[in-house]
């Protein structure tokens, strides 16, 4: 059954107040609810029906009379008087066996919830949509120490605790929270006086990783206050970690959720990756404390005005905490690894679709990412100030309400007087624009002619011009900027920019700072790539030049046998040189394009891409880069080496990135002896794992990988990243006996979504692993998502994704993938969310 857009129709009801009663037992958890409706002057006529879905109905009743029900599998419909009424209904659930993690289930003995997107209705029978918002009052009955929900704190006694939520809200903000736990507190103070407690619960044992988190927690709520004017609105917030969970976090009114992999840190047990994910994380989730629960959206179909806006916030956030040239690269990367195959893919859609059949399956890094991207563009073409205003008349106008892509477009229209009717088929349009660029140069005179072009999709089958903000700059041959950074607006399908009175020829720096999510092609030389690696005044256009760079001499060694381009060698020697660069910034231009986005790009030339080869000329790429290299990388090594104690700060992370490039390099000449020594002497888990992935890839990690288990055997966490690691770190042809072997340890448990991606999820993102020629690494993956998908029919969906590529690929590994498709697809029984993915990868 598929749900359009164009269906939306108000709920005939609203609601006044929402009181929830629930009685915890494992296995026979009741709750009662008790609702007050009133009609919804603005909705059409209609029955009155709730969602609900594996309830158990004990009792219904209308104003204390027995209800007149009808139940379906989707939820309840009753006869109901013309005017206001209170509805009343206890159910019974069942939390111990709910191993989807969707409404209330049970992890390592704790109660939690996960709502967004339609999980309440698990819970109780209730419209469960996000237009429909209220003001919920709950009441626990327990045993159990800690019991949590939104809002405010009431009574709490011997058995019970009490919360009440003032601010109205959609269900799917609704949370619940108990179990044995114990806080981590600390104290805010918002700039207009009003004190908050900070509460971060974890399980008795993970209080000595919380630190970190909780900082996070205050620097973002610093950090809204100044630079968007938001405060924070109840006397308290709860964060909580929990082992078994679907997605990264959860922003509930007042009670986040978190997955304990975006939360725990310890210098021990986390690297440094792991600290800038969870910083930017918590961030995220407060940020939507505005962004999401004050405004939130008015149908599912309006995901991305919540989700994109506060990426968008969380990355202008890291970007302030940290370094944002650096920042913008790796969500550059990110963007081509995640989003433009699923662009350009059969599961393309609009960063806000207009149908689907499970949203579940639409929390994409479309919606997310490129819908990031898209509120980036706008605050390029009206400007920082426009940008500022408009942001604060959509507070002003929508506080406390649901609302659409429509209502978020007018307040910029209305703030700067632009018609945005063509930049908002970013929002309506699926697939990645392709601009294309060439130049004409007559004495003084230079042109650039942009034509943008976007492959038809089933989601878009016939494109339309977009709005694309062309960040760029002009440099002279001796490589001073001619003409600065300035933005240029495409609009029309072929366009023609002109400057005037230069001396000589320019070299375009384009793109800069990534300005669009778009592919850029311009017939470039060598020479010039090189030029602007060496000269580029723009960070990130002189790093992509050093990309580019990689990517077409590996693309000429994959797909003619070429050796290695010796201009790139020695221009990545140069920067590497430049001890006056970030070393955070000089580790990404060690890093070269992923194996799986260079198939992406033969594919878009014609050629079809061959995994083996495409691992073959990574590897000798990277020799190459070893040998090339080698009289620097004793020097990178002590450069980066950190006397003072551990700190995940940006400056500390930087050094310690590079470094771990660098030992990379080195274990390709000295077979794994400098990465032995550090992982002998590493005191934090940044340096032990970098030198056990060196370890791994040079087939000299017998006793370390044993010694790293037996070390970390009682942290979930660290023995994720140890599944995941000698998976990523194996050969094309050990990857999936590994991955196999993995999944037959006894610590493999599909039930935690966090262990089963660190192995499944590892080997779909071993490039040349999963596509194996035998099919082997399809086969794999499908014997394990038909397992999984009765037990989490979510984290099947979205690791079905894995497949999304397969027609770029050889005739002989496209009939694997299909027959791995195919047999997912004909599993009886097969949930609905699966079912709509293995259709669209197929179609
Ligand atoms: N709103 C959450 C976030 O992005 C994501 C939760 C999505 N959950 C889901 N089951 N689809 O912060
Ligand atoms: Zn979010």
């Amino acid at each position: 059954q598929t749900i359009l857009l164009s269906d939306y129709t108000p709920f005939g009801w609203q609601l006044e107040k929402v009181e929830l009663t629930f009685i915890l037992a494992p296995r026979a958890t009741r709750v009662k609810s008790r609702i007050a409706f009133v009609p919804n002057p603005g909705a059409p006529a209609q029955d009155f029906f709730l969602h609900g879905e594996e309830l158990t109905l004990i009792s219904a009743t209308i104003d204390g009379t027995p209800a007149d029900t009808h139940l379906t599998s989707e939820g309840l419909t009753a006869k109901v008087p013309d005017g206001a009424f209170t509805w009343e209904a206890e159910v019974e659930i069942d939390p111990a066996n709910n191993t989807a993690l969707e409404g209330l289930y049970m992890s390592n003995g704790m109660y939690c919830t996960q709502c967004e997107a339609e999980g309440f209705r698990k819970i109780t029978y209730y419209p469960d949509r996000p237009d429909v918002m209220s003001v919920f009052s709950v009441r626990i009955e327990g045993d159990l120490p800690v019991m949590l929900s939104n809002g405010n704190p009431g009574k709490k006694g011997d058995g019970f605790a009490e919360w009440h939520d003032p601010w109205p809200k959609p269900a799917y903000l609704f949370a619940l929270v108990a179990g044995e736990l114990v806080a981590h507190s600390d104290h805010f103070t918002t700039r207009s006086g009003k004190p908050v407690d900070l509460n971060l619960w974890v399980r008795p044992g993970d209080e000595g990783k919380c630190a970190f988190g909780m900082e996070a927690l205050k620097k973002s709520m610093t950090w809204d206050e100044e630079v968007y004017g938001r405060e924070y609105d109840l006397d308290v917030f709860n964060i909580v970690a929990v082992d078994d969970f679907n997605m990264g976090a959860m922003e509930n009114k007042g009670l986040n959720i978190f997955n304990s992999s975006a939360v725990l840190a310890s210098p021990e047990t986390s690297t440094d990756m792991n600290f800038e994910r969870i910083e930017a994380i918590i961030a995220h989730e407060y940020f939507h404390n505005w962004t999401g629960n004050r405004i939130t959206c008015r149908d599912w179909f309006q995901l991305c005005l919540k989700e994109g806006l506060t990426v968008f916030r969380d990355a202008q956030f890291t970007s302030d905490m940290r370094s944002a040239p650096v920042k913008r690269i790796q969500d550059t990367i990110d963007l081509r690894a995640r989003q433009f195959p699923e662009d350009s893919g059969p599961l393309a859609h609009p960063v806000r679709p207009d149908h689907y059949q499970e949203i579940n399956n639409f929390y994409t890094a479309t919606v997310y990412e490129k819908g990031a991207e898209v509120i980036g563009m706008l605050k390029t073409l009206v400007g920082d100030d426009a940008y500022k205003a408009a942001l604060d008349l959509y507070f002003d106008r929508h506080d406390g309400q649901a609302c659409t892509i429509e209502d978020w477009l007018k307040v910029f229209e209305d703030t700067t007087g632009r018609d945005l009717t063509q930049f908002k088929r970013w929002y309506t349009q699926a697939g990645t624009p392709r601009v294309t660029v060439s130049e004409a140069w007559d004495d003084g005179t230079y042109t650039l002619t942009f034509r943008q072009e976007t492959k038809p999709s089933a989601a878009t089958p016939a494109p339309q011009p977009q709005v694309i903000p062309m960040a760029l700059g002009l440099l002279n041959p001796n490589g001073d900027e001619v003409r600065p950074t300035e933005v240029l607006e495409i609009t029309q399908a072929e366009q023609s920019f002109v400057f005037e009175d230069l001396a000589s020829k320019p070299v375009p720096s384009l793109l800069r700072g990534f300005s669009a999510p778009v592919t850029l092609d311009r017939e470039s030389t060598t020479e010039e790539r090189a030029f602007l690696l060496a000269h580029d005044t723009d960070s990130f256009t002189r790093w992509e030049a050093g990309n580019a760079l990689a990517r077409q001499t590996l693309l000429d060694m994959a797909a003619k046998g070429a050796a290695p381009e010796p201009a790139y060698l020695d221009g990545i020697q140069a920067v590497l040189r430049d001890a006056s660069l970030d070393p955070a910034y000089r580790a990404l231009m060690l890093a070269l394009p992923t194996q799986s986005d260079l198939a992406g790009t033969l594919k878009d030339k014609g050629i079809t891409p061959d995994p083996d080869a495409i691992w073959q000329a990574v590897e000798t790429l990277r020799q190459a880069l070893a040998e090339h290299l080698q009289d620097l990388l004793p020097r990178l090594a002590a450069e980066t080496h950190v006397d003072a104690p551990y700190s995940p700060d940006a400056e500390q992370a930087g050094k310690r990135a590079l470094g771990g490039a660098v030992l990379r390099l080195l274990t390709r000449l000295d077979g794994g002896k400098a990465a032995a020594a550090q992982y002998a002497k590493a005191d934090n888990m940044t340096l032990q794992l970098s030198a056990l992935g060196c370890l791994i890839s040079a087939g000299k990690d017998e006793a370390e990988v044993q010694a790293f288990y037996d070390q970390w055997k009682h942290d979930r966490l660290v023995i994720d990243k140890w599944f995941g690691l000698q998976i990523m770190q194996a050969t094309p042809e050990a990857s999936v006996p590994t991955a196999k072997a993995l999944t037959e340890h006894p610590d493999f448990n599909m039930k935690n979504p966090n262990r089963f991606r660190a192995t499944l999820g590892a080997l779909a993102g071993h490039h040349a692993g999963f596509h194996a020629a035998d099919g082997s690494g399809y086969a794999l993956l499908a014997d394990w998502l038909i397992r999984l998908d009765p037990v989490n029919p979510q984290t099947t969906a979205r690791m079905s994704t894995a497949f999304q590529t397969w027609t770029r690929y050889d005739a002989g590994r496209q009939a694997h993938a299909r027959a791995a498709l195919e047999r997912i697809a004909a599993t009886p029984g097969l949930s609905r969310d699966t079912t709509e993915m293995v259709q669209r990868i197929l179609a």
